[in-house]
């Protein structure tokens, strides 16, 4: 991405809001990842080394617009300050009432509450993005994961603020993801899991464009084995994409499962058989891919000289249905190749086994790590594109 650099900017004294996506999974009112955490906190603190006033905006979750925090407080972004602190040692404010202007606490660094909530964000209000604008002397998009909203903090806001540029978290992811889909080190391998085609269609239908091999796992695979004319008992799968799957299986090597995990009851402690896929009975389902397959694809990984993956293999919430995606995640993590994992689902698959270290990238996005792998233009990525023009004329 060529346009103006953050690191590049002067940033004494200047009012600087950043945009990131600090939305993070919760269970019981906690952060149960960090991941897109500590992704925005190099970019914060840049900005606060170099001097600069920081306000930190982003959503979490999908609240109501136009109704007060108070009446919705499970979308506070309160426990994601609160986790921020603990993982900085910074200290933050969370404001309230932001819209026309407020004044600064003592806290390194002010973030703004959930700007879902105010009137127009969905809808990348005119009025609202010049309010969020008005905030700020630079605003920093770097919220890669909503990169692909088309809403006012993500992209509306770009075309009012003094100055805007892409922060160095959406730089670099846009940077990996371009350099794995248009200069990738061959063999590429694509893992896509996950429980349904049709969430992936346009992904699946950008990839067999571009990699060599594509693994399919989950639900996914369930429809490709269905529509090779296996019998999955009473696994889930989609009977309207059989002719897809059939059609993307002449395109490109899928090497589906041999032999399968199955059971006949979804939840944990379930009794579980590991068969033939040929020996599925009609009450069983398929909840992992079995011991032979799954060395069979870790041979293909080892070859692979870039993997792109999204979504796991088996239903691996469950101890008893983890080992494929267990061990796919392994051999990704120690294979030679570049590796990229993206998606809420693999993010947690990675760090459940303690691999992000061995992961070459981790992404952020999830929908919009999809969007761009389908080829999609990120409307915040294009906003950015066009101001630059502006911005340098
Ligand atoms: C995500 O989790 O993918 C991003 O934060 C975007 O969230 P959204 O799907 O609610 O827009």
């Amino acid at each position: 991405m060529t346009d103006i650099d953050f690191f590049d900017l002067d940033l004494k004294d200047k009012r600087v809001l950043i945009r990131e996506d600090l939305n993070v999974p919760m269970e019981d009112g906690k952060v149960i990842s960090d991941a897109r955490l500590s992704a925005a906190l190099p970019t914060i603190r840049h900005a606060l080394d170099n001097g600069a006033d920081v306000m930190v905006m982003s959503h979490l979750g999908r609240p109501r617009e136009n109704i007060s925090i108070r009446d919705q407080p499970k979308f506070s972004l309160r426990p994601v300050v609160e986790r921020l602190e603990v993982l900085s040692g910074l200290s933050f404010e969370l404001v309230t009432d932001y819209l026309d202007g407020f004044v600064r606490g003592n806290a390194d660094v002010a973030v703004l509450e959930n700007v879902r909530i105010n009137f127009g964000e969905s809808t990348n209000d005119k009025a609202l993005s010049k309010r969020l604008a008005a905030l700020c002397d630079i605003y920093v998009m770097d919220a890669f994961g909503c990169a692909h909203r088309a809403h006012s903090s993500t992209t509306g806001v770009i075309n009012y603020a003094p100055l805007s540029c892409a922060g160095p978290l959406l730089r670099s992811e846009l940077d990996t993801l371009k350099k794995v889909l248009h200069s990738p080190i061959k063999p590429t391998l694509a893992i896509v899991g996950g429980s349904k085609v049709s969430t992936k269609l346009a992904v699946l239908e950008s990839l067999i464009t571009r990699v060599d091999q594509l693994i399919v796992g989950g639900g996914i695979a369930n429809t490709f084995l269905a529509a090779i004319g296996m019998d999955i008992g009473s696994s889930l799968y989609e009977k309207d994409l059989l002719d897809f799957a059939a059609n993307v299986y002449k395109k490109i090597d899928v090497p589906l499962p041999t032999d399968v995990v199955v059971t006949s009851e979804m939840k944990s402690g379930a009794k579980i058989r590991v068969c033939d896929v040929r020996n599925i009975r009609s009450d069983e389902m398929i909840v992992d891919f079995g011991p032979e397959s799954v060395s069979r694809l870790k041979k293909s990984i080892s070859i692979a000289g870039t993997i792109l993956w999204n979504g796991p293999i088996g239903v691996f919430e469950i101890a008893s249905f983890e080992e494929g995606t267990k061990q796919i995640s392994q051999a990704v993590a120690s294979s030679r190749a570049f590796s990229v994992a993206g998606g809420g689902d693999t993010l947690a698959a990675i760090e459940k086994y303690g691999l992000k270290s061995d992961i070459s990238y981790s992404s952020t996005g999830g929908g919009a790590f999809l969007e761009y792998l389908e080829g999609k233009t990120l409307p915040s990525v294009e906003a950015l594109a066009k101001r630059l023009v502006v911005q340098e004329a």
